[in-house]
């Protein structure tokens, strides 16, 4: 328990600023000299209250010692004035000093804000006992809320820190499901980026924007599961083995299914569903909105990350020659409102940074319009030909 000789420690009640606000100088006076006796030396005055407003805001007072009948602004005026500016959780105490100390005046003053009365002629004991107990109090409210402050900062500062540990999570189990063709997880993190742009240029909110990003870096999150003959083959995958890596999106889906958090559900529908096409041809041949908005955003990104990065069997293509090959795909294989978010993003030279970060790309791009392209083309054994 805290002896008053430690508390002192902690707030020194000495040096907290009185505001006397009396018409009387007399009364004014008499305070002060009772103050300075209780050794109470950081303390301003008001005759006019009128002036009691700009004073209080320039002084910052941790105690008022108000006067109730004054000219001009009466006690309850000023109390009007200053409870607009004080806030909420702030303890400002107000000791009335007055020689009207009616039921009904004591009442009215309670409901404006005073926390104590005395009555006209004062006491010396009495008045310094009472401004004591209210600095106190006042001091133990300041302290109260400086503790209260810092536990929300480090509960903030957890929560984000938390939300740090889960995105390096996601993102390193996204590496290692890449790891094979892919060590450096960039085209999943690019994927991620990308993703999160397109929704926010979508009109979609922040956070669910953020959570599509951060789900998105999960999409192949199933390639764990496709036997290494069949991912690092090159060549062309038989139809056989098509199926077999087409099952990556329903096993992404399986492991990250029945999670009861947001992001995880949201980078469960993006692992089913990101070969999804809007016509219909995808793999589980869901058309149109039935595809869930962020798969749909997914397909894109992926698209636009295959395209734009080198493979092993071609060169990257230009930012502008990839977008070119995403409008002639949309509506077909494309949602075309995602199409237009991503153009969107190049005229507003937001697809710079990934330009910037452009690497080595690994052959998963069965999302790509070019695949199906150079699949009729070059019939050549491109590991994106696999399936
Ligand atoms: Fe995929």
């Amino acid at each position: 328990m805290q002896t008053r000789a430690s508390r002192k420690r902690d707030f020194d009640l000495e040096s907290a600023k009185i505001l006397i606000i009396d018409d009387e100088p007399a009364n004014v006076q008499l305070l002060e000299h009772v103050l300075t006796q209780g050794g109470y030396a950081n303390y301003r005055s008001v005759a006019d209250s009128r002036h009691a407003l700009p004073v209080f805001q320039e002084f910052g007072p941790d105690l008022i010692l108000l006067d109730l009948l004054m000219p001009h602004f009466d006690g309850y005026a000023v109390m009007k004035q200053l409870s607009a500016r004080v806030d909420d959780g702030d303890y400002l105490p107000i000791l009335v000093l007055t020689a009207d100390i009616t039921r009904r005046a004591r009442e009215k003053a309670l409901s404006l804000g005073a926390r104590d009365f005395l009555t006209k002629p004062i006491d010396v004991t009495e008045v310094l006992l009472r401004i004591r107990n209210l600095l106190e109090t006042r001091m133990i409210y300041q302290q109260l809320r400086r503790q209260n402050r810092m536990l929300e900062n480090r509960v903030e500062e957890r929560t984000r820190e938390l939300e740090e540990v889960q995105y390096e999570i996601l993102e390193r189990l996204a590496v290692a499901a890449e790891y094979r063709d892919d060590q450096t997880g960039e085209h999943t993190r690019r994927v991620g980026t990308m993703s999160e742009k397109i929704a926010l240029a979508l009109g979609l909110p922040a956070e669910r924007a953020w959570s599509i990003g951060l789900a998105a870096v999960l999409h192949d999150i199933g390639k764990i599961g496709i036997p290494d003959m069949l991912l690092l083959k090159h060549s062309r995958l038989t139809p056989a083995e098509f199926e077999v890596m087409k099952t990556h999106t329903t096993i992404g889906a399986r492991i990250l299914s029945a999670s009861r958090f947001p992001v995880l559900q949201v980078a469960e529908a993006i692992a089913l569903t990101h070969h999804e096409r809007w016509d219909g041809t995808g793999y589980a041949k869901l058309a149109g909105e039935s595809i869930p908005l962020e798969g749909r955003i997914v397909a894109v990104a992926d698209a636009f990350d295959a395209m734009v990065n080198d493979r092993p069997y071609r060169k990257a293509l230009s930012t502008e020659d990839a977008l070119a090959e995403l409008a002639r795909s949309s509506g077909s294989q494309f949602d075309p409102q995602i199409v237009a978010a991503l153009l969107s993003l190049e005229s507003n030279d937001l697809l710079q940074l990934d330009a910037a970060t452009r690497t080595a790309r690994p052959a998963d791009s069965e999302a790509s319009p070019v695949t199906a392209q150079s699949r009729k083309t070059s019939g050549n054994s491109a590991p994106a030909d696999r399936e």
